[in-house]
């Protein structure tokens, strides 16, 4: 177990998502580091317990928090109890996150759209918040890392709810990274390709479906989790103390590759 960034030792982090995916892999990353960890979870209870039981074998301090963030009165309470944890927080990461594959036509009303831009950017927003405001009345600063995706950057059939929350979500990254600049508070996104979690992971191991990732993915291969953590880890290190406002896209090379033809299909004739 190799510690990369000892200046994380004993630094008091909020995971949100933390029961399963890239959640529980930032958490496994954090706790190599010795962070101290508030988990959230929202339904995912022998989820948040085989996390818990994960970093607590490494050797972390941790504490379970849930809260559905649908209920956005709810939120801030539920900050409140986890910047009493440990008595403050470092550090904040906004991974919790819902996918709706509803399209426009299918959802007049909003109401898919509504739910996933309540998880993916209304409660983002009153976390960062609330962490911002109890950091520059404790006198310190923090970072805030918001797991976003490359549909904040492209768009795909599907994604309408999910591709406007992520977009905002990197808005707000930069905004909130401008306005509090000056209190010593990073605000940085990182925007994950395709990672195979539990809720996944069979549909993307069926071979049509891999082959054509793997036709996209420069790099040939699907991420893990923990390569999730690895990067959350950097970002908030003091490695990386003069970032803020940026998205650092972690996709094996996905989307640089854009929607062009495949040149050897071309060529085949
Ligand atoms: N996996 C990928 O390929 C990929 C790619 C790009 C971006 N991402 C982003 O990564 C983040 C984590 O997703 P994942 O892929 O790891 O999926 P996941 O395993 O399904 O994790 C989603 C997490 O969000 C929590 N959550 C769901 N609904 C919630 C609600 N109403 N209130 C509060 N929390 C709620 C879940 O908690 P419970 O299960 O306890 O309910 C779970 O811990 C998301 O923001 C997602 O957009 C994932």
């Amino acid at each position: 177990m190799t510690v990369l960034y000892p200046e994380l030792n004993n630094k008091r982090v909020l995971i949100t998502g933390a029961s399963s995916g890239i959640g529980a892999g930032i958490a496994r990353v954090l706790a190599r580091e010795g962070c101290r960890l508030v988990l959230h979870y929202n339904r995912n209870e022998a989820g948040i317990e085989k996390t818990l039981s994960d970093v607590q074998a490494l050797g972390a301090e941790a504490e379970v928090l849930h809260c559905d963030f649908r209920e956005l009165d709810r939120v801030v309470p539920f900050f409140e109890a986890a910047w009493q944890a440990f008595n403050g927080l470092d550090a904040l990461i906004n991974n919790a996150g819902i996918v709706s594959k509803v399209t426009s036509l299918k959802d007049p009303h909003g109401e898919a759209f509504d739910e996933v831009l309540a998880v993916n950017l209304q409660a983002p927003y009153r976390l960062a918040t609330a962490f911002a405001q109890h950091c520059i009345e404790a006198g310190h600063g923090g970072v805030v890392v918001n797991n976003s995706s490359i549909h904040g950057q492209k768009s795909c059939e599907w994604f309408s709810a999910y591709g406007a929350a992520k977009a905002g979500l990197d808005r707000l990254t930069e905004v909130q990274a401008i306005e509090w600049g000056p209190h010593g508070i990073r605000l940085v996104g990182i925007a994950p390709g395709v990672v195979p979690v539990e809720r996944t992971e069979v549909i993307l191991s069926q071979p049509p479906v891999k082959d054509r990732w793997m036709k996209c993915t420069p790099l040939g291969r699907y991420g893990t989790t923990d390569e999730m953590g690895e990067a959350v880890a950097f970002l908030i290190s003091d490695r990386a103390a003069w970032m803020t406002g940026s998205i650092l896209t972690v996709d094996g090379g996905l989307i640089a590759r854009g929607n062009y033809p495949f040149r050897d299909e071309m060529t085949k004739s």
